[in-house]
């Protein structure tokens, strides 16, 4: 069988009130982390995982922005499509809202404030894709789990149990921002009750999931670095940590172009164009640097 088209869904409608006065202008999701908004990132998460059918999913004040940042996604070889979240009803409520786009395929979520950086992702993300009738959590080992979805599972890397911010953490494994679920998420998504906080959370659909037996985890590796920057110090340590990275390895990191071009979504002309519409400054003169080293497609 011919693997399905995976879709991607971004979702950045959060009214981004942990970091009030700076998200007074504008979603949180749109604030520049080093020298780009952040939705960049996500953004270049899912280009690195091959996937070209995006839905950005923000609120109704917020969505002017997005479409002005993003358009339809051509200068990345993607298509990005745009669905509105009114009420921030929970993550899992993505699945709901984008039920149409989804259209039974598999589907991989991203958080628009969780910025993953680099070591292994694209290998892990690759394995999860290809599993279309399970679902793939991605842990991490974080100091402070209780801030967290917490995954607890055995030698074998089992998933044993779930849970949404518990009291006594059963692991030091939190479960971040990205999510890589069948096509039937839609369907179970309507299933689940708002939880005490009022959200359809995505733990209660995860953990339906490990009900039936078909919940998988990945470990991240402590060589990757998992920021979810939605604190003003997260915001902080995200844009230092891209900027640390990139004067180390003198290459950009998570750069939507730079992955669009790996992955043969636009060819070097493509970008060219992309790049003269306009002002080629340092961001633009990286990705330029970065194509004349490049041998992908002209
Ligand atoms: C959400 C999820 C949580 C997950 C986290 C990752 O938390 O509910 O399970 O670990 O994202 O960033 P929230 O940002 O809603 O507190």
């Amino acid at each position: 069988m011919t693997p399905k088209a995976r879709k991607g869904i971004i979702l950045a409608a959060g009214s981004g009130t942990r970091l009030y006065p700076a998200t007074f202008p504008t979603s949180k999701v749109l604030l520049p982390v080093y020298d780009r908004p952040m939705i960049y990132y996500p953004l270049s998460t899912l280009i690195s995982a091959g996937i070209r059918d995006i839905l950005v999913i923000t609120n109704e004040a917020d969505r002017p922005n997005f479409v002005r940042t993003l358009g339809d996604g051509s200068q990345f070889g993607v298509r990005i499509t745009y669905a509105l979240q009114k009420v921030p009803r929970g993550i899992s409520d993505a699945f709901i809202v984008g039920e149409d786009f989804i259209d039974g395929d598999p589907c991989t979520l991203i958080l628009g404030d969780n910025i993953f950086g680099g070591y292994d992702m694209e290998r892990l993300m690759n394995e999860a894709a290809e599993d279309e009738e399970n679902a793939t959590i991605f842990t991490r080992w974080v100091p402070d789990p209780k801030r967290f979805g917490v995954a607890e599972f055995d030698d074998e890397g089992r998933v044993l149990s779930i849970e949404e911010k518990p009291e006594e953490p059963k692991s030091e494994y939190a479960i971040v921002g990205l999510y890589f679920l069948p096509g039937d998420a839609p369907g179970k998504a309507k299933t689940l009750k708002p939880s005490k906080r009022g959200e359809l959370e995505i733990t209660d659909l995860n953990r339906l999931y490990l009900d039936e037996g078909r919940l998988k985890m990945k470990k991240i590796d402590a060589r990757t670095r998992w920021i979810d920057a939605g604190t003003f110090d997260s915001l902080l340590e995200a844009s230092l940590y891209v900027s640390d990275m990139e004067k180390k390895n003198g290459e950009k990191i998570l750069c939507p172009e730079i992955e669009a071009l790996k992955k043969g979504f636009v060819t070097k002309a493509q970008m060219q164009e992309w790049i003269s519409r306009n002002k080629c400054n340092d961001y633009f003169k990286d990705v330029v640097r970065f194509m004349k080293k490049f041998k992908g497609p002209l």
